[in-house]
């Protein structure tokens, strides 16, 4: 009786957990594929995990009283099955991420080799420059250059040109499921294509000196409409700047 109800209990238990487990909806095409993958993941490992605990409770309960056990020796069938049945449980596991893995928003440098030619030509770019400590980033298309806030489109593809002016430091917005590492000496590519406007968190990944916990940014996904106006918005500031200066300078002379 009293196991039965602590096995209620350990079955309520992990209702509950893998309810916490669950995730919000996802921001990003790539964060979608990342919680998928968990939630892939996580129920192959749940009944497993619920089979081994249950099967050992079994176990302790059933056998408490015995004074003279004796040890299972040479069952091939039962050998045959759990090593099957483990290889099984690997190549799935394999596979399921492989297939994130290869995504071409997850690992773009893998997307692009299989290619001819740039598959990500129509993609909106942004350079991203990390230094010690912090970011710029440079809109080619708009020729605006800002900082410490990362503005961008929402529903469209995006790639970034990654490139480090010091050492070594990583791009991580965990919302929108981007994580690359910056290596100074090469441009590096990250992608992502989201889905939510809003405002995220983006840190540098990597320990950098010590402004590394200081290194950090804001993402603004807007919406197109919005983001044109955005972009109109910063290059009339900027030519009103160049107006300033130039008239100053006029003026001085
Ligand atoms: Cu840059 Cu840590």
């Amino acid at each position: 009786m009293r196991l039965r109800r602590s096995l209620v209990r350990l079955c309520l238990l992990a209702v509950g957990l893998s309810a916490l487990a669950a995730p919000a909806a996802a921001q990003s095409v790539n964060r979608a594929a990342i919680d998928e993958l968990n939630a892939q993941l996580l129920y192959v490992a749940l009944p497993l995990a619920l089979f081994v605990e249950l099967t050992l409770v079994y176990a302790i309960y059933r056998f408490r009283d015995n004074d003279d056990p004796s040890p299972t020796v040479d069952d091939p069938a039962l050998e045959i099955t759990w090593t099957a049945a483990t290889g099984a449980i690997l190549v799935f596991v394999g596979i399921s991420a492989f297939v994130v893995m290869a995504n071409p928003y997850i690992t773009p440098a893998a997307a692009q080799a299989s290619t001819p030619g740039d598959a990500f030509a129509d993609d909106h770019e942004v350079d991203v420059l990390a230094y010690q400590w912090g970011w710029e980033f440079s809109y080619p298309e708009a020729n605006v250059t800002t900082e410490e806030r990362l503005v961008i489109p929402a529903n469209r593809n995006v790639t970034f040109r990654l490139r480090s002016a010091d050492v070594i430091h990583a791009i991580y917005i965990p919302d929108l499921g981007v994580k690359q590492d910056i290596f100074p000496g090469r441009t590096l590519t990250a992608r992502t294509h989201a889905t939510e406007p809003g405002e995220y968190r983006l840190y540098c990944a990597e320990l950098c000196g010590s402004g590394h916990s200081r290194m950090n940014a804001t993402v603004v996904v807007k919406n197109q409409t919005a983001y044109d106006a955005w972009v109109e918005n910063q290059t009339a500031t900027a030519e009103n700047r160049t107006a300033t200066t130039e008239s100053r300078i006029a003026t001085a002379r």
